[in-house]
């Protein structure tokens, strides 16, 4: 029950007094003091591990795991194998063969898992959705003040894989080309990087991402036929420029004549009340989820090949340090 399980907590609990058919039964943390306080907030049960919550409470259907990366494969199998379906936060795994392990006890006890790739379900990114035609190059920027919080991973697993997953699911082509570089600067892993990706379509994304930042951005820009699109995740808004002879009366002319511009209209959703809803729904129908553990093994598996070109990278130019970065 750490900073985001605490706001899993939260929302459940919402959507349970607004009607929903889901019932908060409790919160697990070794930390036992946090699990009694976000308990205490929300009026449910703190446990000190999965095992006493499932031999407690066999009618467990369904649980977020928002516990540090290292820690998903082990208390998602444990939860899976005591048949509760479960909302895997991102990045999904450490590794890829965790997530092979992951998808075995899943497919053996015949449980849905969908990964909290968080972004899918902000108004913003589904507003974009009908407007997206062939898009050529991306510009993405998520830039973050520094927090001692998921140091277990870099920045790559721990921020970029939000854009990772987006932009795969926008782009619809599979990468042909990975160049990235990246440096450490306060945790002993990359905190900052900057990624270009080539698809086979030929559309090119650039992707910057930090976690030592002095400004929060969280940014995604593309273009495509007479088009360039502006979205952005913090403030909700998308702005669509569309340029035409009678580009105008695409919308308000922007300050070139031929260049109209539209500001999208954005349902005002919190994207978390979204994806719950969004993972309680799969849970009911036993449908596929909206992201799902094969979606979250694609932006691992690309985030991955990006941590490597990283390091690699860094020891061709001679970074101090590059060899001994941690993954
Ligand atoms: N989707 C998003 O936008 C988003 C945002 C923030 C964090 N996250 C993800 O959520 C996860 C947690 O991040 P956080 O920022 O809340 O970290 P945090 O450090 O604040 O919390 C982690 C908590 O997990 C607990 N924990 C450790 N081992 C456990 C176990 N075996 N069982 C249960 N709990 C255990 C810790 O005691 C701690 O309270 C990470 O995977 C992170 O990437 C996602």
């Amino acid at each position: 029950m750490g900073v985001f399980g605490r706001n899993h907590a939260r929302v459940y609990k919402e959507l349970e007094q607004q009607g929903e058919p889901v019932r908060l039964l409790g919160v697990v943390d070794p930390d036992t003091a946090r699990a009694d306080a976000v308990a205490r907030e929300f009026g449910c049960k703190a446990f000190g591990s999965v095992a006493q919550l499932v031999t407690t409470h066999s009618e467990v259907q369904a649980a977020s795991v928002a516990a540090p990366t290292v820690q998903h494969l082990p208390v998602a199998a444990e939860l899976l194998r005591a048949g509760v379906d479960v909302l895997i936060e991102k990045p999904l795994a450490a590794d890829l063969s965790e997530v092979e392990q992951l998808a075995k006890v899943a497919t053996e006890h015949k449980r849905v898992v969908q990964v909290g790739h968080l972004e899918r379900f902000n108004p913003a990114v589904q507003a974009t959705l009908p407007v997206l035609t062939q898009p050529m190059f991306f510009e993405v920027h998520r830039l973050s003040v520094f927090t001692p919080r998921s140091l277990d991973v870099d920045v790559v697993l721990d921020l970029m894989i939000h854009d990772l997953d987006i932009v795969l699911a926008f782009a619809k082509s599979p990468v042909r080309e990975v160049r990235a570089v990246g440096l450490p600067v306060l945790s002993g892993k990359v905190d900052i990087a900057n990624v270009r990706l080539e698809f086979e379509s030929g559309c090119i994304a650039n992707f910057t991402a930090s976690r030592v930042s002095t400004e929060r951005v969280r940014k995604l820009r593309f273009f495509q036929p007479r088009q360039y699109v502006s979205l952005d995740y913090g403030r909700q808004e998308v702005l669509v420029f569309t340029v035409g002879s009678d580009g105008a009366s695409a919308g308000t002319p922007s300050v070139n004549p031929q260049i109209g511009v539209n500001k999208i209209a954005v349902a005002s959703e919190e994207p978390l009340h979204a994806e719950l809803k969004s993972f309680l729904r799969a849970v009911r129908q036993r449908s596929t989820p909206v992201v799902s553990l094969e979606d979250g093994k694609r932006a691992l598996g690309l985030a991955l090949e990006i941590v490597g070109a990283i390091r690699a990278h860094g020891t061709k130019v001679g970074l101090a340090g590059m060899a001994t970065v941690r993954q």
